[in-house]
């Protein structure tokens, strides 16, 4: 089978991890979830998510659960009608939770703001009458380009409200990447801000979005959040800031019941190929699945827990987790502008301190930086509210996961691991807090009401001790619903591999153990995933020879001790090589060309120039070897070369350049 190749090392290590960690008596007392979910599950799956969706109020009850008919095209609560925002936000100010605080909001420089659910309900409306005045309505599309300000929740649900499709671009993304994506969901309106901080700095954003809208023909309208007081340049036909769009509309507003399968939104993710799919979720289905997850894998008490999610909203972490899982079940959460060192390395445990938070979601990279910066910045502060801690984004390794567990949860909080993918929209394999014994870097077990396998290459399932590819073979209701505009791909991308036995095909590699427990390997494709962000090499490639001076460029994700892998890129010049002080200042400005065709987080570790790229009879570049040399490791088999002295050339001109 297919192997992650280049992972296997840590791989290898992670996999004789023996260490159980029970649930405590008085954590497992209290749980939300119990095994008794698993035997629900077992026994009708679909009246088990019935029972789930009872969790959301419906305008209209479904009348069939699941409609599989049209596959891979799920139809979730067909019938069923519900407004995404009203049960995000209203329905809550209606039960008496009005002075609930939803989000106490605290800005990098050290402003904070406190955001209750009333309040929350007000901005959400005028937002939303705002976006109506500007013609806004059901089925168009809203780009949102914004950093972690509460106005990119208001945006979003104000979308959600009107039963706009919002498609929220991560605020690190380039103005060419931003255009892409503006211009493939055909975008009506922009809402983005003067500038963003960043590392105690105010960088523009507002110069990025008049970049790309210079050549989006779609966009009508671009809404100005006034953040950082940047200047900016200002079309006043096309530009309102965000006070002035939302002047004099009511804070009051009727929210319509959309059907069960209506478009919430688009988010775009990347894939093997260099253009990214814009992945569509639903309503009824997303929403159900997002408040189960939420509840059951955070063990979630709405009156008495302070929830953290430290992901940007540009991922599907900070929609499911940030927006719509903990705000449906009418959550009391933080959310963090910055960045975790600005202006300390304590910053995030200061935060956990100020606001008594329980409950904690980050990625591996993120733990593994805290682990570089030490544990007496921890220790420094009170972390005694933890009760819950998390982890989503990659595989996390086994000594990262001991030392949040010790350091970050006082070896008293049970930690998830927590496995999904933008296409899943929710959590699909997790530990149960309180009932599952957890184990150091494997996410275990499919959550109740999901079935995924791990399958050989002939989709039969492998047995224990075993390992292959991830497979998800029954439908789940927050499954994704197609790519924007290319239904196609979504069929070839996901369900073609096992066409046959009907599976979603998940791109993971993934292991049995001897208790049938699931580890995950990692991609088998050529999908990069840096710092938890999956990065496809073929968009770092065609960024690369965009550029005048590449002929041809190879890209290889290479293991990383911070962000698990990072981004190596081999290419050959026109003209040939060159390691003087003008070859490197080349370089230098072509890791910066990557940077702005696609954003900072796509810029490449290391650029190696070489004569010759290893590529097989039929043209396709060998990224296993490259990996090698990225690695340092021993070259593998090249036999299958069309050139095998290639691998010599590219050693020999290494040593002599590097
Ligand atoms: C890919 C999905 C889901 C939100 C963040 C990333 C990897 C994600 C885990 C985990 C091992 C993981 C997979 C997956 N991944 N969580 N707990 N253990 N791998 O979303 O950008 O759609 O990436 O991230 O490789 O396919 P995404």
């Amino acid at each position: 089978m297919s192997q992650p190749d280049g992972q296997s090392n840590t791989l290898d290590n992670l996999l004789t991890e023996s260490r159980t960690f029970p649930p405590s008596q008085e954590f497992s007392a209290q749980a939300n979830a119990t095994s008794a979910l698993y035997t629900e599950a077992a026994a009708d799956r679909e009246a088990f998510w019935a029972k789930q969706a009872e969790r959301l109020d419906w305008d209209t009850k479904w009348d069939q659960v699941l409609d599989w008919s049209d596959a891979p095209f799920a139809k979730w609560f067909v019938g069923g009608r519900l407004n995404v925002a009203y049960n995000c936000v209203d329905r809550h100010v209606q039960a008496g939770h009005g002075d609930r605080v939803a989000i106490h909001w605290e800005g990098e420089p050290g402003d904070s703001q406190t955001i209750t659910y009333a309040q929350l309900q007000r901005e959400v409306c005028r937002t939303a009458n705002a976006l109506a005045a500007l013609g806004v309505g059901a089925g168009d599309r809203v780009a949102i380009y914004l950093p972690m300000l509460p106005e990119a929740v208001y945006s979003m649900l104000a979308c959600a409200r009107l039963g706009a499709l919002h498609s929220v671009v991560f605020g690190g993304f380039s103005a060419e990447a931003l255009r892409t994506r503006i211009n493939d969901a055909a975008a009506k309106v922009v809402i983005t801000c003067d500038g963003q901080y960043r590392r105690g700095k105010a960088m523009p954003l507002k110069a990025n979005v008049d970049e790309a809208v210079a050549q989006t023909p779609s966009v009508e309208h671009v809404i100005v959040v006034k953040r950082t007081n940047t200047d900016v340049a200002f079309d006043h036909t096309r530009d309102k800031w965000w006070d002035e769009a939302r002047a004099g509309q009511p804070d009051t507003h009727t929210p319509q019941a959309f059907d069960s399968e209506h478009p919430l939104f688009i988010l775009y993710t990347s894939g093997t190929t260099g253009k990214p799919k814009g992945i569509l979720h639903t309503s009824g289905g997303y929403l159900t699945q997002a408040a189960y997850t939420h509840h059951t894998v955070f063990d979630l008490k709405p009156d008495s827990d302070t929830y953290w999610c430290t992901a940007d909203i540009g991922w599907v972490t900070g929609h499911t987790y940030i927006v719509y899982g903990p705000l449906a079940n009418g959550a009391t959460q933080v959310i963090y502008e910055g960045t975790p060192n600005t202006p300390h390395e304590g910053r995030h445990w200061e935060i956990v301190q100020k606001y008594g938070v329980t409950i904690y979601y980050t990625a591996p990279t993120t733990i593994r930086t805290f682990m570089k910066w030490g544990p007496q910045i921890p220790a420094h502060y009170d972390l005694s509210s933890l009760r819950l801690l998390g982890s989503v984004g990659e595989p996390i390794n086994p000594e990262a996961w001991i030392w949040y567990r010790h350091n970050i949860g006082g070896d008293r909080t049970p930690v998830v691991d927590t496995w999904w993918q933008t296409e899943t929209g929710s959590i699909m394999i997790s530990p149960l807090p309180g009932i599952t014994p957890t184990k150091p870097g494997s996410a275990q077990q499919p959550l109740p009401g999901i079935s995924a396998k791990i399958v050989d290459e002939t989709g039969t399932p492998v047995g224990h001790g075993n390992g292959g590819l991830l497979v998800l073979d029954e439908p789940w209701p927050a499954m994704l619903r197609g790519i924007w505009g290319d239904q196609q791909r979504y069929r070839d991308t996901y369900w073609s591999k096992f066409a046959d036995l009907g599976f979603y095909f998940a791109g993971d590699g993934a292991k049995y153990d001897d208790d049938g427990d699931i580890w995950l390997l990692g991609r088998v494709d050529d999908v990069m995933n840096i710092s938890g962000h999956r990065i496809s090499t073929t968009e770092v490639e065609s960024a690369l020879v965009s550029h005048p001076n590449v002929a041809e460029a190879a890209v290889v994700g290479a293991s990383d001790p911070t962000t698990g892998q990072g981004i190596v890129a081999f290419v050959i010049l026109r003209g040939g090589t060159d390691d003087t002080a003008s070859g490197q200042t080349a370089l230098k400005q072509l890791r910066e060309h990557v940077s702005h065709e696609i954003g900072p987080i796509a810029k490449p570790r290391q650029i190696m120039v070489v004569p010759e790229l290893p590529k097989t009879r039929s043209g396709k570049i060998m990224r296993r070897l490259l990996r090698d040399v990225a690695e340092n490791r021993e070259i593998g088999d090249v036999t299958t070369l069309a050139d095998s002295s290639v691998m010599d050339l590219i050693s020999k001109g290494l040593s002599k350049t590097t």
